[in-house]
């Protein structure tokens, strides 16, 4: 990657820079798998980086047009921030992106919400971030990659002003199927849109099927099914699963301190004693997470095994996520209530086998809460793929530590050494516990050895150099016909 010089447009930014209660200005890492995976690559290779710039402190620490040299101290590419006014926020982001698209994509129960304005909104938004982009590239065929549900309408965009750049588009999370894709009153905008892109990149082959038949239902395009190709107005948008994960060896992992500190500073800052069996779980909290099966899974083993009462505690790491909407508010407060009633339940003395954490905690504190933990479990209701459970496979250099994973994470289709579950099975679950929790030493190593066999080869870097490489083979196809 490196010396390729991209951009990359994505919502999230990597940094945020707040103003802190003291004054001060604090830079901190968001909670997105996004950024996990793309920061590491922007950083091999160069080049910008546009987002939404969202924090307090964010327009004094940019230039006149809203640029910094990132990471700080490192500077090796540049962030652009675009600044959106609380309408466009609120319509494009909170409105279409996250109560249309992101529940529109997740098989998680909760409908999703159309309306004109989000969608008004949306389209404008996506012309801004369309118009930095073409502002930051040099030259006629730039490399541009567009990431993720909250840019659906930008590739056409970007491609109507450079028609030669080489636009990959990158969608983080599920595609659903056409019966529930077809619920959205701008299905056939969406396609148009993303099919302004070179390629498509899905995380596994069934979101790039559910891509493709929507195409098929909806719009007037010829499907290539040879090639996986859709083309369109006389141009061809290849359609690739290409499954991402994290940057190994972990930054994160190198600087966090051996496990057997960390379980002792864990489990003292916690107030737990140290024969305590500890299990993890870090997400943001979002409904798609099954943070409450989770909860309920962990009940159900303390039912089934009294022997663990008093010494199984479950800490979950819950970032505060998009609370402007109403169904994140009322998921806090029903996975409050529900720790609360199994701490009340099985609790004893100082014992509560539940402990919430609810605030944001940046990667070196996750990192120490992984490598303290005896298992961690990950129960997402449908999730693209989920890097939680690749950054705890990174994190446990010790070779120690189990994981549990639900089935319906793209994750689950490469790690399968984990104990795969499904997380509405609450016994299911409840047996994949206890049996993290009793597994020997011996096959908790050579699990976890098989894993970062794994994730160490098929690593971020991969994944970028794959869509980059096929980039070049398209990008050479195009000269050649010239
Ligand atoms: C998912 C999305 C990312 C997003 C992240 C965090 O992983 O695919 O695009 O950045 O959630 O959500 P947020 O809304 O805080 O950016």
């Amino acid at each position: 990657l490196s010396g390729e010089r991209v951009i990359i447009v994505a919502n999230r930014e990597p940094y945020i820079h707040q103003r802190a209660a003291d004054g001060g200005i604090q830079v901190s890492h968001p909670a997105s798998g996004l950024v996990t995976a793309l920061e590491p690559v922007m950083r091999a290779c160069s080049g910008v980086w546009v987002a939404h710039g969202s924090g307090s402190a964010d327009r004094e620490t940019a230039d006149a047009h809203g640029r910094i040299r990132v990471p700080p101290g490192e500077q090796s590419y540049t962030l652009r921030r675009v600044w959106l006014s609380k309408e466009e926020e609120q319509g494009y982001y909170y409105g279409f992106a996250n109560e249309g698209l992101w529940p529109l994509c997740h098989i998680a129960d909760t409908r999703p919400l159309f309306r004109a304005e989000d969608w008004r909104h949306y389209r404008e938004v996506n012309r801004r971030f369309a118009d930095a982009v073409c502002e930051e590239v040099e030259g006629e065929d730039p490399v541009i990659l567009v990431q993720d549900y909250h840019f659906a309408l930008a590739p056409r965009m970007i491609r109507e002003r450079l028609p030669r750049a080489t636009i990959i588009t990158f969608w983080h999370i599920p595609w659903p199927n056409s019966e529930r894709f077809g619920i959205c009153p701008w299905r056939v905008e969406l396609l148009e849109g993303m099919l302004g892109a070179s390629i498509l990149g899905f995380h596994t082959q069934a979101h790039c099927n559910n891509f493709l038949d929507a195409v098929d239902r909806f719009m007037e395009a010829r499907l290539d099914r040879e090639q996986n190709a859709v083309v369109h107005r006389k141009r061809q948008s290849l359609v690739r699963p290409y499954p991402i994960s994290i940057e190994w060896p972990s930054q994160w992992a190198q600087a966090t301190p051996p496990t057997r500190e960390c379980r002792a500073s864990v489990l003292a800052e916690l107030g737990l004693p140290p024969d305590t069996l500890l299990g993890v779980g870090v997400d943001r909290l979002d409904y798609t997470k099954g943070i409450e099966e989770r909860l309920q899974a962990v009940e159900r083993t303390l039912e089934r095994a009294p022997h663990l009462r008093g010494r199984l505690t479950f800490v979950q790491l819950a970032a505060p996520s998009r609370t402007v909407i109403e169904r994140y508010r009322q998921l806090n407060a029903s996975v409050e209530v529900l720790a609360e009633r199994i701490n009340q339940r099985f609790g004893t003395g100082n014992y509560r086998p539940i402990i919430l954490l609810r605030a944001h905690h940046e990667p070196l504190s996750v990192f120490r809460y992984y490598r303290a933990a005896d298992f961690c479990y990950v129960s997402s209701l449908h999730d693209g793929m989920n890097l939680v459970a690749k950054e705890f496979i990174a994190a446990r250099e010790d070779e120690q530590g189990v994981l549990v994973l639900s089935h319906f994470t793209g994750a689950a289709r490469e790690l399968t050494e984990a104990l795969i579950v499904n997380p509405y099975d609450l016994e299911e679950a409840s047996a994949a516990i206890l049996a993290a929790v009793e597994m020997p030493r011996e096959e908790q190593a050579a699990r976890m050895r098989s894993l970062r066999a794994f994730v160490a080869e098929f690593n971020v870097y991969r994944w970028a150099g794959r869509m980059l490489v096929d980039a070049a083979r398209l990008r050479q196809r195009d000269r050649l016909n010239v």
